[in-house]
Protein backbone atom coordinates (compact mmCIF):
# COMPACT_ATOMS: atom_id res chain seq x y z
CA UNK A 1 0.00 0.00 0.00
CA UNK A 2 1.82 3.51 -1.11
CA UNK A 3 1.66 6.00 1.99
CA UNK A 4 -0.18 8.66 1.50
CA UNK A 5 0.67 12.26 3.26
CA UNK A 6 -2.35 14.74 3.64
CA UNK A 7 -2.00 18.64 4.00
CA UNK A 8 -4.04 21.15 4.53
CA UNK A 9 -4.79 23.53 2.22
CA UNK A 10 -4.26 26.90 3.36
CA UNK A 11 -0.44 25.44 4.30
CA UNK A 12 -0.17 23.99 0.49
CA UNK A 13 -0.64 27.73 -0.53
CA UNK A 14 2.72 28.37 1.83
CA UNK A 15 4.58 25.93 0.67
CA UNK A 16 7.54 27.03 -1.51
CA UNK A 17 7.36 24.67 -3.91
CA UNK A 18 3.98 24.00 -6.74
CA UNK A 19 1.69 21.22 -5.94
CA UNK A 20 -0.77 20.03 -8.25
CA UNK A 21 -3.09 16.91 -8.87
CA UNK A 22 -4.38 16.32 -12.32
CA UNK A 23 -6.95 13.82 -13.82
CA UNK A 24 -5.91 12.04 -16.92
CA UNK A 25 -8.84 9.75 -17.21
CA UNK A 26 -12.00 10.45 -17.94
CA UNK A 27 -11.26 13.56 -18.75
CA UNK A 28 -7.95 15.51 -18.55
CA UNK A 29 -8.17 18.91 -15.88
CA UNK A 30 -6.89 20.28 -13.29
CA UNK A 31 -8.04 18.74 -9.69
CA UNK A 32 -5.57 21.10 -7.56
CA UNK A 33 -2.98 23.37 -7.90
CA UNK A 34 -1.74 25.77 -5.26
CA UNK A 35 -1.06 29.34 -5.24
CA UNK A 36 2.97 28.89 -5.60
CA UNK A 37 2.61 26.91 -8.87
CA UNK A 38 0.49 29.30 -10.16
CA UNK A 39 2.76 32.63 -9.38
CA UNK A 40 5.44 30.43 -10.75
CA UNK A 41 3.57 30.03 -13.92
CA UNK A 42 2.49 33.83 -14.27
CA UNK A 43 -1.04 32.96 -13.41
CA UNK A 44 -3.66 35.59 -12.21
CA UNK A 45 -5.14 32.27 -9.83
CA UNK A 46 -4.99 28.80 -9.13
CA UNK A 47 -8.36 29.24 -10.88
CA UNK A 48 -7.17 30.28 -13.95
CA UNK A 49 -4.17 27.72 -14.13
CA UNK A 50 -6.94 25.29 -13.54
CA UNK A 51 -8.41 25.93 -16.51
CA UNK A 52 -5.16 24.73 -18.81
CA UNK A 53 -4.16 21.44 -19.89
CA UNK A 54 -1.43 20.32 -17.72
CA UNK A 55 0.11 19.23 -20.92
CA UNK A 56 0.47 22.71 -22.94
CA UNK A 57 2.45 23.69 -19.91
CA UNK A 58 5.49 21.50 -21.82
CA UNK A 59 8.14 24.09 -23.72
CA UNK A 60 8.96 21.08 -25.75
CA UNK A 61 6.42 18.38 -26.99
CA UNK A 62 8.97 15.66 -26.90
CA UNK A 63 9.61 16.81 -23.26
CA UNK A 64 6.32 15.90 -22.73
CA UNK A 65 5.91 13.03 -24.31
CA UNK A 66 9.00 10.89 -22.71
CA UNK A 67 7.68 12.76 -19.02
CA UNK A 68 4.46 10.75 -19.77
CA UNK A 69 6.05 7.70 -21.29
CA UNK A 70 7.91 7.49 -18.11
CA UNK A 71 4.90 7.91 -16.01
CA UNK A 72 3.08 4.83 -17.58
CA UNK A 73 6.06 2.68 -17.32
CA UNK A 74 7.08 3.22 -14.34
CA UNK A 75 4.09 4.82 -12.18
CA UNK A 76 6.27 7.75 -10.67
CA UNK A 77 9.20 9.96 -11.73
CA UNK A 78 11.45 12.11 -10.16
CA UNK A 79 13.12 15.55 -10.54
CA UNK A 80 12.42 15.26 -14.33
CA UNK A 81 14.06 18.60 -15.39
CA UNK A 82 12.12 20.03 -18.48
CA UNK A 83 11.50 23.54 -19.72
CA UNK A 84 8.08 25.01 -19.15
CA UNK A 85 6.83 27.84 -20.68
CA UNK A 86 4.07 30.10 -17.90
CA UNK A 87 1.04 32.19 -19.40
CA UNK A 88 3.10 34.97 -20.46
CA UNK A 89 4.91 32.60 -22.72
CA UNK A 90 8.31 32.80 -20.65
CA UNK A 91 10.68 29.70 -20.17
CA UNK A 92 11.68 28.24 -17.34
CA UNK A 93 12.99 25.54 -15.57
CA UNK A 94 11.19 23.02 -13.70
CA UNK A 95 11.97 20.34 -11.81
CA UNK A 96 8.56 17.93 -11.43
CA UNK A 97 8.51 14.54 -9.29
CA UNK A 98 5.12 13.05 -9.61
CA UNK A 99 3.16 9.58 -9.40
CA UNK A 100 -0.03 7.97 -11.31
CA UNK A 101 -2.57 7.06 -9.30
CA UNK A 102 -5.45 4.57 -10.73
CA UNK A 103 -8.42 4.55 -8.69
CA UNK A 104 -11.53 2.02 -9.22
CA UNK A 105 -14.03 2.80 -12.06
CA UNK A 106 -11.51 3.67 -14.02
CA UNK A 107 -10.48 7.15 -13.25
CA UNK A 108 -6.76 8.06 -13.29
CA UNK A 109 -4.86 11.27 -12.10
CA UNK A 110 -0.88 12.81 -11.54
CA UNK A 111 0.09 14.31 -8.56
CA UNK A 112 3.48 15.57 -7.67
CA UNK A 113 5.46 18.41 -7.16
CA UNK A 114 7.17 21.07 -9.55
CA UNK A 115 10.11 23.29 -8.41
CA UNK A 116 11.53 26.27 -10.13
CA UNK A 117 14.62 25.12 -10.47
CA UNK A 118 15.68 28.51 -13.13
CA UNK A 119 18.24 30.00 -10.99
CA UNK A 120 19.93 27.03 -10.09
CA UNK A 121 20.10 25.81 -14.31
CA UNK A 122 21.29 29.90 -14.75
CA UNK A 123 24.22 29.41 -12.27
CA UNK A 124 25.21 25.54 -13.86
CA UNK A 125 25.48 27.42 -17.41
CA UNK A 126 27.24 29.93 -15.90
CA UNK A 127 29.76 27.32 -14.35
CA UNK A 128 29.95 25.20 -17.04
CA UNK A 129 30.78 28.28 -19.36
CA UNK A 130 33.75 29.59 -16.75
CA UNK A 131 34.61 26.09 -16.78
CA UNK A 132 34.89 25.82 -20.56
CA UNK A 133 36.42 29.05 -20.62
CA UNK A 134 39.12 28.14 -17.91
CA UNK A 135 40.05 24.70 -19.80
CA UNK A 136 39.83 26.52 -23.52
CA UNK A 137 42.68 28.98 -21.85
CA UNK A 138 44.30 25.68 -20.26
CA UNK A 139 44.00 24.06 -23.44
CA UNK A 140 45.14 26.60 -26.14
CA UNK A 141 48.07 28.59 -23.97
CA UNK A 142 51.38 27.57 -25.20
CA UNK A 143 52.74 27.28 -21.84
CA UNK A 144 53.26 23.99 -19.72
CA UNK A 145 50.28 24.29 -16.52
CA UNK A 146 50.69 22.01 -13.30
CA UNK A 147 48.50 21.36 -10.07
CA UNK A 148 50.41 19.59 -7.71
CA UNK A 149 49.07 18.04 -4.30
CA UNK A 150 50.66 18.38 -1.19
CA UNK A 151 52.99 15.13 -1.68
CA UNK A 152 54.03 16.93 -5.26
CA UNK A 153 52.31 14.45 -7.10
CA UNK A 154 50.53 15.78 -10.22
CA UNK A 155 46.81 16.25 -9.96
CA UNK A 156 46.32 17.67 -13.43
CA UNK A 157 48.10 19.48 -16.07
CA UNK A 158 47.10 21.42 -19.54
CA UNK A 159 47.70 19.76 -22.83
CA UNK A 160 50.79 21.67 -23.35
CA UNK A 161 52.28 19.61 -20.68
CA UNK A 162 51.21 16.70 -21.68
CA UNK A 163 52.34 17.00 -25.22
CA UNK A 164 55.51 17.60 -23.68
CA UNK A 165 55.78 14.29 -21.81
CA UNK A 166 54.32 12.74 -24.90
CA UNK A 167 51.17 11.31 -22.55
CA UNK A 168 47.28 12.13 -22.57
CA UNK A 169 46.41 14.54 -19.69
CA UNK A 170 45.03 12.05 -17.96
CA UNK A 171 48.32 9.43 -17.94
CA UNK A 172 49.98 11.86 -16.65
CA UNK A 173 47.90 12.29 -13.09
CA UNK A 174 49.78 10.90 -10.05
CA UNK A 175 53.37 11.19 -10.89
CA UNK A 176 55.53 12.92 -9.86
CA UNK A 177 58.81 15.28 -11.59
CA UNK A 178 60.70 12.47 -10.71
CA UNK A 179 58.86 10.31 -13.85
CA UNK A 180 59.89 13.12 -16.43
CA UNK A 181 63.16 14.42 -15.31
CA UNK A 182 66.90 13.39 -14.67
CA UNK A 183 66.97 12.68 -10.42
CA UNK A 184 69.37 15.88 -9.72
CA UNK A 185 66.65 18.14 -11.76
CA UNK A 186 63.71 17.02 -10.44
CA UNK A 187 64.62 16.99 -6.89
CA UNK A 188 65.54 21.17 -7.49
CA UNK A 189 61.51 21.46 -8.55
CA UNK A 190 60.47 19.54 -5.75
CA UNK A 191 62.49 21.29 -3.40
CA UNK A 192 60.64 24.68 -4.71
CA UNK A 193 57.12 23.53 -4.34
CA UNK A 194 57.98 22.62 -0.87
CA UNK A 195 59.11 26.00 -0.15
CA UNK A 196 55.92 27.52 -1.60
CA UNK A 197 53.90 24.64 0.73
CA UNK A 198 55.88 25.74 3.38
CA UNK A 199 56.04 29.05 3.18
CA UNK A 200 52.90 29.78 1.24
CA UNK A 201 55.28 32.46 -0.79
CA UNK A 202 55.26 32.00 -4.78
CA UNK A 203 58.23 31.80 -6.87
CA UNK A 204 58.08 34.44 -9.64
CA UNK A 205 59.59 34.16 -12.84
CA UNK A 206 62.70 32.11 -11.75
CA UNK A 207 64.59 31.12 -15.13
CA UNK A 208 66.00 27.51 -15.45
CA UNK A 209 67.38 25.03 -17.59
CA UNK A 210 65.78 21.70 -18.26
CA UNK A 211 66.32 18.65 -20.14
CA UNK A 212 63.47 17.61 -22.59
CA UNK A 213 62.78 13.93 -23.88
CA UNK A 214 64.98 14.82 -27.07
CA UNK A 215 67.87 15.04 -25.06
CA UNK A 216 68.22 18.86 -25.64
CA UNK A 217 68.44 21.52 -22.79
CA UNK A 218 66.06 24.38 -23.06
CA UNK A 219 65.46 27.43 -20.75
CA UNK A 220 62.63 27.92 -19.23
CA UNK A 221 60.74 30.51 -16.57
CA UNK A 222 58.50 29.02 -13.88
CA UNK A 223 56.02 30.78 -11.30
CA UNK A 224 55.04 28.74 -8.72
CA UNK A 225 52.49 29.33 -6.39
CA UNK A 226 50.30 28.07 -3.43
CA UNK A 227 46.69 26.76 -3.98
CA UNK A 228 43.84 27.06 -1.33
CA UNK A 229 40.96 25.59 -0.08
CA UNK A 230 37.91 27.20 0.71
CA UNK A 231 39.10 27.68 4.75
CA UNK A 232 42.74 29.04 3.65
CA UNK A 233 44.61 26.10 4.15
CA UNK A 234 47.15 25.37 1.38
CA UNK A 235 46.23 21.78 -0.73
CA UNK A 236 48.95 22.01 -3.07
CA UNK A 237 50.73 24.15 -5.71
CA UNK A 238 50.47 25.60 -9.34
CA UNK A 239 52.83 25.77 -11.56
CA UNK A 240 53.24 27.88 -14.89
CA UNK A 241 56.44 27.07 -17.46
CA UNK A 242 56.99 28.78 -20.38
CA UNK A 243 60.01 27.73 -22.73
CA UNK A 244 62.21 30.65 -23.10
CA UNK A 245 64.97 28.44 -25.33
CA UNK A 246 64.37 30.62 -28.88
CA UNK A 247 64.37 34.03 -26.42
CA UNK A 248 67.52 33.12 -24.95
CA UNK A 249 69.16 32.39 -27.87
CA UNK A 250 69.10 35.82 -29.17
CA UNK A 251 69.95 37.25 -25.92
CA UNK A 252 73.49 35.26 -25.95
CA UNK A 253 73.81 36.18 -29.40
CA UNK A 254 73.43 39.34 -28.19
CA UNK A 255 75.56 39.08 -25.71
CA UNK A 256 78.51 37.20 -27.44
CA UNK A 257 78.10 40.50 -29.59
CA UNK A 258 78.97 42.61 -26.79
CA UNK A 259 81.63 40.28 -25.01
CA UNK A 260 83.48 39.97 -28.74
CA UNK A 261 83.51 43.74 -28.66
CA UNK A 262 85.57 43.17 -24.76
CA UNK A 263 87.91 40.63 -26.18
CA UNK A 264 89.34 42.95 -28.04
CA UNK A 265 90.00 45.66 -25.71
CA UNK A 266 91.29 42.34 -23.52
CA UNK A 267 93.63 41.34 -26.15
CA UNK A 268 95.16 44.97 -26.43
CA UNK A 269 95.85 44.66 -23.12
CA UNK A 270 97.54 41.87 -23.35
CA UNK A 271 99.84 43.14 -25.96
CA UNK A 272 101.05 46.08 -23.69
CA UNK A 273 100.87 44.26 -20.33
CA UNK A 274 100.96 40.56 -20.25
CA UNK A 275 100.86 40.24 -16.27
CA UNK A 276 97.80 42.25 -16.31
CA UNK A 277 96.06 40.19 -18.68
CA UNK A 278 97.08 36.98 -17.13
CA UNK A 279 95.98 38.03 -13.83
CA UNK A 280 92.57 38.90 -14.84
CA UNK A 281 92.22 35.67 -16.71
CA UNK A 282 93.37 33.97 -13.08
CA UNK A 283 91.00 36.31 -11.29
CA UNK A 284 87.87 35.44 -13.43
CA UNK A 285 88.81 31.45 -12.75
CA UNK A 286 88.38 32.01 -9.42
CA UNK A 287 85.63 33.77 -8.96
CA UNK A 288 84.10 31.54 -11.40
CA UNK A 289 85.48 28.99 -9.06
CA UNK A 290 83.26 30.42 -6.03
CA UNK A 291 80.19 31.52 -8.09
CA UNK A 292 79.75 28.17 -8.64
CA UNK A 293 80.61 27.16 -5.10
CA UNK A 294 77.66 29.48 -4.25
CA UNK A 295 75.21 27.53 -6.67
CA UNK A 296 74.69 30.32 -9.14
CA UNK A 297 72.88 30.31 -12.42
CA UNK A 298 74.95 30.36 -15.79
CA UNK A 299 73.74 33.80 -16.26
CA UNK A 300 75.28 35.00 -13.37
CA UNK A 301 78.65 32.89 -13.35
CA UNK A 302 78.91 34.71 -17.19
CA UNK A 303 78.44 37.81 -15.11
CA UNK A 304 81.59 37.21 -12.46
CA UNK A 305 83.75 35.47 -14.75
CA UNK A 306 83.06 38.51 -17.51
CA UNK A 307 84.21 41.06 -14.43
CA UNK A 308 87.07 38.76 -13.87
CA UNK A 309 88.79 39.20 -17.23
CA UNK A 310 88.33 42.78 -17.35
CA UNK A 311 88.26 44.33 -13.49
CA UNK A 312 92.22 45.30 -14.15
CA UNK A 313 91.89 46.67 -17.86
CA UNK A 314 91.52 50.30 -16.93
CA UNK A 315 95.15 49.93 -16.34
CA UNK A 316 95.91 50.12 -19.70
CA UNK A 317 95.62 54.14 -19.15
CA UNK A 318 98.64 54.05 -16.44
CA UNK A 319 102.28 54.48 -17.72
CA UNK A 320 103.70 50.97 -17.57
CA UNK A 321 106.73 52.24 -15.53
CA UNK A 322 104.52 53.22 -12.68
CA UNK A 323 102.75 49.32 -13.41
CA UNK A 324 106.14 47.73 -13.32
CA UNK A 325 107.99 49.99 -10.27
CA UNK A 326 109.78 48.09 -7.83
CA UNK A 327 109.46 49.13 -4.22
CA UNK A 328 107.02 51.74 -2.97
CA UNK A 329 105.19 53.65 -4.93
CA UNK A 330 104.74 57.51 -4.26
CA UNK A 331 100.79 59.03 -3.03
CA UNK A 332 100.76 60.33 -6.41
CA UNK A 333 101.70 57.52 -8.63
CA UNK A 334 99.54 55.28 -5.97
CA UNK A 335 96.91 57.64 -6.61
CA UNK A 336 97.09 57.24 -10.66
CA UNK A 337 96.64 53.60 -10.08
CA UNK A 338 93.87 53.61 -8.38
CA UNK A 339 91.99 55.18 -10.95
CA UNK A 340 92.10 52.13 -12.98
CA UNK A 341 88.93 51.52 -11.39
CA UNK A 342 86.82 54.37 -12.53
CA UNK A 343 88.72 54.14 -15.89
CA UNK A 344 87.51 50.77 -16.85
CA UNK A 345 84.02 51.65 -15.35
CA UNK A 346 83.81 54.70 -18.00
CA UNK A 347 84.93 51.78 -20.31
CA UNK A 348 81.80 49.51 -20.14
CA UNK A 349 79.23 51.62 -17.91
CA UNK A 350 77.03 52.22 -20.89
CA UNK A 351 76.74 48.72 -22.25
CA UNK A 352 73.71 46.84 -21.43
CA UNK A 353 74.06 43.48 -19.55
CA UNK A 354 71.95 41.35 -18.00
CA UNK A 355 74.29 41.24 -14.84
CA UNK A 356 75.71 44.29 -12.77
CA UNK A 357 79.31 44.06 -14.87
CA UNK A 358 80.20 47.95 -15.02
CA UNK A 359 79.28 47.82 -11.12
CA UNK A 360 81.53 44.93 -9.97
CA UNK A 361 84.24 46.00 -11.53
CA UNK A 362 83.93 49.67 -9.57
CA UNK A 363 84.09 48.31 -6.78
CA UNK A 364 86.38 45.41 -6.97
CA UNK A 365 88.69 47.67 -4.54
CA UNK A 366 86.36 48.24 -1.44
CA UNK A 367 86.50 46.42 1.39
CA UNK A 368 83.91 45.59 3.39
CA UNK A 369 85.30 47.33 6.24
CA UNK A 370 84.78 50.64 4.70
CA UNK A 371 88.93 51.14 4.10
CA UNK A 372 88.74 50.00 0.12
CA UNK A 373 88.86 52.81 -2.91
CA UNK A 374 87.23 54.27 -4.54
CA UNK A 375 84.02 55.06 -2.51
CA UNK A 376 85.06 53.58 0.95
CA UNK A 377 81.79 51.51 1.06
CA UNK A 378 81.28 49.14 3.88
CA UNK A 379 79.80 45.49 3.77
CA UNK A 380 76.11 46.01 2.66
CA UNK A 381 76.82 48.53 -0.02
CA UNK A 382 79.47 46.40 -1.65
CA UNK A 383 77.50 43.88 -3.95
CA UNK A 384 78.06 40.32 -3.70
CA UNK A 385 80.36 39.84 -6.67
CA UNK A 386 82.42 42.44 -5.98
CA UNK A 387 83.37 41.09 -2.47
CA UNK A 388 84.15 37.94 -4.36
CA UNK A 389 86.38 39.63 -6.92
CA UNK A 390 88.21 41.54 -4.39
CA UNK A 391 88.67 38.30 -2.59
CA UNK A 392 89.64 36.28 -5.57
CA UNK A 393 91.97 39.57 -6.64
CA UNK A 394 93.97 39.60 -3.14
CA UNK A 395 94.86 35.56 -3.84
CA UNK A 396 95.89 35.82 -7.76
CA UNK A 397 98.27 39.11 -7.25
CA UNK A 398 99.83 37.29 -3.90
CA UNK A 399 100.32 33.84 -5.65
CA UNK A 400 101.74 35.18 -8.53
CA UNK A 401 104.88 36.58 -10.34
CA UNK A 402 105.55 40.12 -10.91
CA UNK A 403 108.13 42.37 -12.53
CA UNK A 404 108.74 44.40 -9.51
CA UNK A 405 108.57 41.37 -6.91
CA UNK A 406 108.74 37.40 -7.13
CA UNK A 407 105.09 35.78 -5.90
CA UNK A 408 104.52 35.71 -2.45
CA UNK A 409 103.11 32.48 -2.13
CA UNK A 410 99.90 30.54 -1.22
CA UNK A 411 100.49 30.51 2.18
CA UNK A 412 101.26 34.05 2.79
CA UNK A 413 98.08 34.76 0.60
CA UNK A 414 95.74 32.57 2.98
CA UNK A 415 97.15 34.16 5.86
CA UNK A 416 96.37 37.21 4.61
CA UNK A 417 92.73 36.24 3.71
CA UNK A 418 92.12 34.62 7.50
CA UNK A 419 93.76 37.69 9.10
CA UNK A 420 90.96 40.22 6.81
CA UNK A 421 88.12 37.65 7.01
CA UNK A 422 85.18 39.13 8.63
CA UNK A 423 87.02 42.63 8.40
CA UNK A 424 88.33 43.85 4.77
CA UNK A 425 87.05 40.66 3.18
CA UNK A 426 83.63 38.66 3.58
CA UNK A 427 83.89 35.49 5.58
CA UNK A 428 81.67 33.23 4.20
CA UNK A 429 83.75 33.96 0.43
CA UNK A 430 87.35 33.55 2.56
CA UNK A 431 85.63 29.46 3.58
CA UNK A 432 84.70 29.01 0.08
CA UNK A 433 88.31 29.55 -1.08
CA UNK A 434 89.68 27.72 2.25
CA UNK A 435 87.48 25.06 0.65
CA UNK A 436 87.99 24.91 -2.98
CA UNK A 437 91.85 24.96 -2.02
CA UNK A 438 91.56 21.79 0.38
CA UNK A 439 89.79 20.49 -2.56
CA UNK A 440 92.10 20.40 -4.87
CA UNK A 441 95.07 19.31 -2.83
CA UNK A 442 95.67 22.36 -1.12
CA UNK A 443 96.77 23.72 -4.58
CA UNK A 444 95.37 26.84 -6.61
CA UNK A 445 93.55 25.75 -8.32
CA UNK A 446 93.02 28.36 -10.90
CA UNK A 447 96.64 27.03 -12.73
CA UNK A 448 96.79 25.42 -15.70
CA UNK A 449 92.42 25.54 -15.98
FE1 LIG B 1 92.34 46.26 -9.56
FE1 LIG C 1 93.32 42.96 -9.95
Amino acid sequence: MKDTFYINLSTADHLGIGLFKYALVPEEKFLFANSTLAQMLAYFSKKELKNDKFADLFFAYKDKEEFLSILKRDGSIKFFETLFKDKTGKKLWVAITASRVAEEGNSEYVEGIIENISKHKEMEEKLALEKDFLQSLLDNIPDAIYFKDRNNRIVKVNKFYAQGAGLDPDQIVGKTDFDFFPWDQAQKMVDDDNYVLNTGKPIIGKIERTILRNGTWNQVITTKMPMYDRSGNIIGTMGVTRDMTAYANLERERLEMLINGLTVLAKALEMRDPYTFTHNRNVAIIAEKIGRALGWDENRILGIRLAGELHDLGKISIPLDILNKPGKLSDLEYELVKEHVSRCYDLIKDMKFPFSLAETIYQHHERIDGSGYPRGLSMDKVILEARILAVSDVLESMTSHRPYREALGLDKALEELKQGSGTKYDSKIVEAIFSLIDGNDKKPFWINN
